[in-house]
C-alpha cells in the first residue's frame, strides 16, 4: 500500500536544499565534455576519474599474429593480471573464451580485423558489429587505422562507421594508429595520424611514443592519447617511456608485450600503475618492481 508519510511536505523545507546550487563540473577528460551520459560513464570506467589516467592491458595480438610468445594461453597469462589493469583490451573470442565476466572489468573490444601477419595489414574490415559490442558490455570499440597505408581510406571508413554506431549507443571508439613497417615513428607522422583519427570522431587514440616532439603530438590531438608499449623493453626502459609519455601529455598506456612478456608480469604492471596513477619516478617504480619480483 502506498504510504503518504514518506512524501515530503512543507515542513521539510531543508531537504530541498533551497539556495544550494546543483554542482555542475566539466567532465574530466579532454575533448569529452560534450558527449552523452552513457559514453562518459563508459570513459569513466576506463580512465580513473581521480587521476584522469588509465592503465590498459592489451592482449589482442592473436587477432592477426596467432599465438604470440607468452600469450599462448590467454587464461593462464592474463587472468592473474586482470585485477591490476583498469581496462582489458582484447578480441571478442578471447573475451568470451578466457575472461570470466565476474571480473567486472572495463573492456576495450578489438573491433577491426580480417587480416593476418602473412598478408597486407592495412586491409582490415569492421569485424564486430555494435550489437555484439553492446551485448559484451564493451566500454570501447578499438579500430586500427593505417594512415599512409595501402588501404588507408578503408581503415578510416572502418573508424567513422564505428564512431557513428558508437554515437548511437553511447560506446566510445578507440582509434589505434598502426605504423607500417616502411614508416618512421616520428612526431610528424604520429601527429598526422592521431589528429586525423580525432577529427574523424574517435573518442580516444592509441599511438606510439616518440623521443622527439611527443608533447606536440598530444597537444595537437583534441582527445586523450594512450601509448602502446611496442616490443618488449628492459623493465626500467619501459617505465621511463611511460613516465616521459605521461609527462608529455599522454593520459595513459595500453601495453601488452612489456607486461605479459616480463619475467614478473604482476610486478611490472603494478610498477606501471605507480608511474601512471601515482606520479612515481621510473627509478622508484623499478625498485618496486624488483622488490615485488623477488617476493614472488
Ligand atoms: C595491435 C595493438 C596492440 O594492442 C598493441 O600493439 C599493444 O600491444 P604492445 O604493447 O604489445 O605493442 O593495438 O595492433
Amino acid at each position: 500500500m502506498a504510504d503518504l508519510d514518506g512524501v515530503t511536505g512543507e515542513d521539510n523545507a531543508a531537504g530541498y536544499g533551497i539556495g544550494i546550487p546543483v554542482e555542475t563540473k566539466p567532465y574530466f577528460l579532454k575533448g569529452s565534455n560534450n558527449l552523452g551520459w552513457g559514453m562518459q560513464d563508459r570513459l569513466s570506467r576506463m580512465f580513473c576519474p581521480k587521476s584522469g589516467k588509465t592503465v590498459m592491458l592489451a592482449f589482442d595480438h592473436g587477432y592477426f599474429m596467432g599465438p604470440t610468445s607468452d600469450l599462448e594461453r590467454i587464461d593462464l597469462a592474463i587472468r592473474p593480471l586482470a585485477e591490476y589493469a583498469d581496462v582489458l583490451m582484447c578480441a571478442r573470442g578471447a573475451l568470451r573464451g578466457c575472461i570470466p565476466p565476474t571480473y567486472n572489468k572495463a573492456i576495450s573490444l578489438r573491433c577491426s580485423g580480417g587480416i593476418s601477419v602473412l598478408t597486407e595489414l592495412s586491409n582490415e574490415v569492421i569485424a564486430v558489429n555494435i550489437e555484439d559490442a553492446v551485448r559484451l558490455n564493451a566500454s570501447a570499440m578499438a579500430i586500427q587505422v593505417h594512415i599512409g597505408g595501402q588501404y588507408e581510406r578503408n581503415t578510416i571508413d572502418n573508424l567513422v562507421r564505428t564512431v557513428d554506431a558508437g554515437m548511437k549507443y553511447g560506446v566510445p571508439t578507440l582509434a589505434v594508429t598502426a605504423v607500417g613497417r616502411e614508416m618512421v615513428r616520428d612526431s610528424r607522422y604520429l601527429g598526422l595520424a592521431t589528429r586525423i583519427c580525432a577529427e574523424m570522431g574517435a573518442q580516444f587514440v592509441k599511438t606510439y611514443y616518440c623521443d622527439e616532439g611527443f608533447e606536440k603530438v598530444t597537444a595537437a590531438c583534441p582527445v586523450p592519447i594512450v601509448i602502446a608499449g611496442g616490443k618488449k623493453l628492459p623493465e626500467l626502459d619501459a617505465l621511463k617511456m611511460c613516465r616521459r609519455a605521461i609527462d608529455e601529455g599522454a593520459l595513459g598506456v595500453d601495453m601488452g608485450r612489456n607486461i605479459f612478456q616480463s619475467e614478473a608480469p604482476i610486478a611490472i604492471l603494478k610498477a606501471v600503475r605507480a608511474v601512471v596513477h601515482e606520479n612515481e619516478t621510473p627509478e622508484k617504480a623499478f625498485e618496486m618492481y624488483e622488490t615485488l619480483k623477488n617476493e614472488q
